[in-house]
């Protein structure tokens, strides 16, 4: 079909398009829908995508679409400007194989035999084939004769495509039923990342920035949005419904940032000029389908508050006269589809609170399409400078409520522990990209900080104004930085922001720093390695990493945590920092998190901190350091890198503490530590989490508002659960009473009428009765209601108890006796579950070794289910009457594990290294619970003891 040569009308003469229009009534309503910035997943798979042979470049493009929303068809014609870059007889142009291209033609100024100038008529190239690659989005043309470099020209396309039904990708139309019960039609674009192919021949790479100019027909009665404003309407001879739309030719840009969308659209109120201090104007309009324009109030304000703050971090002004917002019914799209001058979002997405996004969109504007990475390798630098400039914005504007005041916490916990494992991201690789972006977030954060605010602003906007209408890599954005810091003598000549930089960036780790004073002279010796926290620590580069830190000190002589400026930048293995305080000062390197890294003291040094955490001066101490002082503890304890003992009495100042920052580090921490020490000593340690918690929880339920802040709610729940686990007898009482209610029921196989939350706590602290009553609700669980109820009961039911017998008896039922109730799925879900406690995988080892004769027949063909129960059961032990039954299981069974055996090794290597640590650490904590609980003048009698 390729070759056919069908030569169709002249593309642009309006006779001739709406003699191939179809008929008035068939063109209804579309609906076009663009979407987002670039994914990132996405964009790795990108990186690696074929490009176009360099023989020509575009540098115009003239664009004409006539969609039928009807039939969900649409006609184009395309006439690229081109320039010969080269000499050659072949051309390349992405399209994807579902456009049919009815006509293709070529045309240059080629230089006369022997002349050097050129001749001015454009001179006709016969096309002697067109050819699709079989594989790949892309035809070829043939020549007929070779065109020498620096001809001029332009390539001429006619096609046909179909509108995207199915996804809310490249060309697409969705349908909407009004409250009036009317179907509408929407066509809306999603060029993004490379579906500009899908709507066009093109040169879709986002290096080649030209100007579009674009045409559309659409319904008389929608509202066509492209990148730039309606130049003029014309009516269509002869179709009263239909009208083309010739829109103002765009400055450059790349394919992807290409947007339109025709939908039945109104504004919200009125526009909103933005006026910067040069006199550069912007007119900001909000649209949505008139039904939804109430939800989207304070849209206007919304938009012009966030559109000032980036203009005025810019100073660069966009080079648009108008930016439009669109809430789009029935957009699909993961995230806003972010063209330039024209952003697309979701309506739930647009009418709800907060200011993340919308700032994020907006930074896209700038940062993507201003400026645009020059692959898609570069994207996730993009990407991470967009949210680390949303996120403060956004937080400037919302005073910090926005995501609960916990960015950049959140982000950089997980980092923490993502990059400490043996094996970062060894289970989702998609996650490693996301890691990867969030890192160099962090370190923008990093250089705001150690630069100073002013100093990274210059940079980036050198950097903008260097690479507007261009492209960038990673690298250009470091280099700005660097000269604007060098300028301003914020770093040394010596050190760069990129060498800095890539320091971080190059490896999947991060460092821990260790300090350690010197009373006599006020000296500290500051040492880095690699950080790990789970063991064995045996990474086989780690000798040779180091990172670039940046080196700040706060100090108790001199509390002062609005001084950033770097004392040093760190980069060797070790380093001697002078004038340091006496001994009874205390010092917190890198406070406020400015760096993504651990900070160890000597004990002295923890102990100051710890006593004055626990006097009312705390609060002198920001939030978020007092967060990572008790963070770092924890998990330098959980590494082996510090006494448990000096951990724990970092926790000390929680029973004060009142923060929900602070807070929110330390279920995290229970939960680590409740997984991994042993059933001995586990008593203890609960009667620790109800001495701390039950204050906070006392407090947070005393003032129980509707109207109240997020964060109030979502911690006054984690302490419940947590203390609920620890068996706090006021909540367990209460989850009692309401199961009964379940259990009273007429037919309770209809619906479980009680909350969630209330199950797990019945599970664990109730009655073999209330448990039983919850197993057969799963065994008659109905079909024809939803399965994911049933898969949480089945997981509570294992996974709550710490009652062998209740375990006992699922596993009895469930893989002894064979119930056809349950699936094998459900026995997988069991057995994982028991990994979740030491109560739960001892008695699943013990079922294990008392039925391995019957257990091994069993699952003879079911290798999977017996690898599984071999993990499940052994793998999770962590001292040393850990390691000897799992060993004594070896020897008796020697040779009868069968696929397992590796997996049964493997468990014995890993006790025998958690083994160690639990030698190492369990006596001590033991010791410091022992002591704590005897110091402690609080009751405990409000408390079920298991
Ligand atoms: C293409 O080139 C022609 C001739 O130079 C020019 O008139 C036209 O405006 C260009 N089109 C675009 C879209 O740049
Ligand atoms: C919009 O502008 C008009 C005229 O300038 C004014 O009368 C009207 O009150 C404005 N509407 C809103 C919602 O601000
Ligand atoms: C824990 O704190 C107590 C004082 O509250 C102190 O005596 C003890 O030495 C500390 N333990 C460690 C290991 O730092
Ligand atoms: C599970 O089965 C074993 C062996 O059949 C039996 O001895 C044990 O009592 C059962 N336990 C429970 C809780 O049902
Ligand atoms: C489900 O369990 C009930 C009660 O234990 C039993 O009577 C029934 O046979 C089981 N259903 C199947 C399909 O095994």
């Amino acid at each position: 079909m390729f070759s056919q040569f069908v030569l169709m009308c002249v593309y642009l003469t309006h006779t001739c398009v709406s003699a191939h229009s179809l008929p008035p009534d068939k063109v209804v309503p579309f609906h076009i829908i663009k979407t987002r910035s670039i994914d990132l997943n996405n964009a790795y798979g990108l990186a690696m995508e074929s490009r176009l042979d360099k023989v020509v470049e575009p540098t115009g493009y003239r664009l004409e679409l006539e969609p039928y929303l009807e039939d969900g068809v649409f006609k184009g014609h395309v006439r690229i400007n081109v320039t010969w870059l080269q000499e050659s007889d072949e051309i390349t142009v992405h399209s994807a194989h579902e456009i049919e291209i009815t006509n293709s033609e070529v045309k240059a100024h080629i230089p006369a035999d022997s002349l050097v100038s050129y001749r001015k008529d454009l001179q006709k190239i016969g096309v002697k084939r067109m050819s699709p690659d079989p594989k790949k989005p892309i035809v070829m043309l043939r020549l007929e004769k070779p065109v020498p470099a620096g001809s001029t020209g332009r390539l001429e396309f006619s096609f046909n495509g179909n509108l995207e039904t199915g996804t809310t990708e490249a060309f697409f139309k969705t349908t909407y039923t009004t409250e009036q019960e009317v179907e509408r039609m929407v066509a809306a674009t999603q060029l993004r990342p490379n579906n500009a192919r899908r709507m066009f021949p093109c040169f879709d790479e986002p290096g080649y920035k030209t100007p579009f100019e674009l045409s559309v027909v659409r319904p008389r009665t929608m509202v066509a949005l492209s990148n730039t404003p309606v130049a003029r309407s014309e009516d269509i001879t002869g179709e009263p419904n239909a009208v083309w739309d010739h829109f103002e030719r765009t400055p450059p840009m790349s394919t992807f940032t290409l947007g339109l969308v025709i939908a039945d659209l109104k504004q919200l109120g009125n526009s909103t000029i933005y006026k910067d201090d040069t006199g550069n104007e912007i007119e900001l309009r909000v649209w949505g389908r008139p039904e939804f324009l109430q939800a989207l109030e304070g849209v206007n304000e919304k938009l012009s508050r966030v559109f000032e703050e980036i203009a005025t971090f810019w100073q660069v002004p966009l080079p648009l006269r108008r930016l439009d917002i669109v809430a789009l019914p029935n957009y699909q799209g993961v995230k806003p589809a972010d063209n330039w001058g024209l952003i697309v979002f979701k309506e739930s997405d647009l009418s709800s609170r907060g200011y993340l996004q919308l700032a994020q969109e907006l930074s896209y504007q700038w940062l993507g399409a201003f400026t645009t990475p020059a692959w898609w390798s570069d994207a996730h630098v993009n990407k991470a400078l967009v949210g680390y400039l949303a996120a403060e914005i956004a937080f400037k504007i919302n005073n910090g409520s926005e995501m609960e005041g916990k960015w950049p916490m959140t982000v950089l916990y997980s980092l923490y522990y993502e990059f400490s494992k043996r094996y970062p991201h060894s289970r989702i690789t998609g996650m490693k990209q996301e890691t990867a972006c969030t890192k160099i977030e962090l370190l923008f954060r990093m250089f705001n900080y150690t630069l100073g605010g002013d100093t990274f602003k210059r940079g980036l906007r050198k950097f903008i104004e260097d690479k507007r209408f261009k492209t960038f890599t990673g690298e250009d954005i470091w280099c700005s930085l660097s000269s604007a810091a060098v300028n301003d003598s914020k770093i040394p000549k010596e050190v760069s922001v990129k060498t800095i930089a890539t320091s971080w960036i190059d490896k999947d780790r991060l460092p821990l720093i260790s300090v350690k004073r010197n009373h006599d002279s006020n000296t500290a010796v500051l040492t880095q390695k690699v950080y790990l926290r789970e063991r064995p620590h045996d990474v086989p580069d780690a000798a040779r990493m180091l990172w670039w830190a940046p080196i700040v000190i706060a100090r108790s002589d001199k509390l002062d945590f609005n001084d950033v400026a770097p004392i040093a930048w760190m980069k060797d293995r070790e380093l001697k920092i002078p004038n340091m305080p006496g001994k009874d000062s205390f010092i917190i390197v890198n406070p406020e998190e400015i760096a993504p890294f651990p900070v160890n003291y000597e004990e002295e040094n923890w102990n100051l901190l710890s006593a004055y955490l626990q006097s009312d001066k705390r609060v002198l101490i920001p939030e978020l350091t007092r967060a990572k002082l008790l963070h770092d503890a924890w998990n330098l304890a959980y590494a082996g890198e510090l006494s448990f003992a000096t951990a724990f009495n970092m926790t000390l100042f929680l029973r004060q503490e009142r923060h929900h920052l602070v807070w929110d580090p330390v279920f995290t921490m229970i939960d680590h530590i409740g997984r991994h020490i042993c059933q001995c000593i586990h008593e203890k340690f609960q009667a620790y989490v109800r001495i701390l918690l039950s204050p906070l929880y006392e407090e947070l339920i005393k003032d129980v508002r509707e109207d109240e802040e997020n964060w109030r709610k979502n911690l006054r729940g984690l302490t419940k659960t947590f203390l609920c686990q620890a068996g706090y007898k006021p909540c367990i009482q209460e989850a009692q009473e309401q199961y009964s209610k379940w259990m009273q029921a007429k037919n309770p196989d209809e619906g479980n009428p009680i909350s969630n939350q209330y199950i797990c706590p019945v599970f664990k602290w109730g009655s073999q009765k209330e448990w039983e009553f919850g197993l057969q609700r799963v065994i008659n669980f109905p079909p024809s209601r939803k399965q994911s109820e049933r898969t949480y009961l089945l997981k509570t039911l294992a996974g709550c108890p710490v009652d062998e017998y209740k375990i006992n008896r699922l596993l009895n039922i469930t893989v002894l006796e064979g119930n056809g109730n349950f699936t094998e799925t459900d026995i997988f879900l069991i057995f994982s579950m028991l990994t979740g406690g030491s109560q739960g995988y001892t008695t699943l080892f013990n079922f294990l070794s008392n039925n391995w004769d019957v257990l091994k027949e069993k699952f003879a063909s079911k290798t999977n289910l017996w690898d599984n129960l071999i993990t499940s059961a052994t793998s999770q032990f962590t001292t040393q009457a850990g390691l000897d039954l799992v060993s004594n299981l070896y020897v008796a069974h020697q040779g009868e594990f069968g696929s397992a055996e590796h997996i049964i090794e493997k468990s014995m290597r890993n006790i025998r290294e958690e083994a160690k640590w639990s030698a190492e650490n369990l006596p001590v904590i033991e010791k410091w619970l022992d002591g704590y609980l005897a110091g402690s003048d609080v009751k405990d009698d409000q408390f079920i003891k298991n």
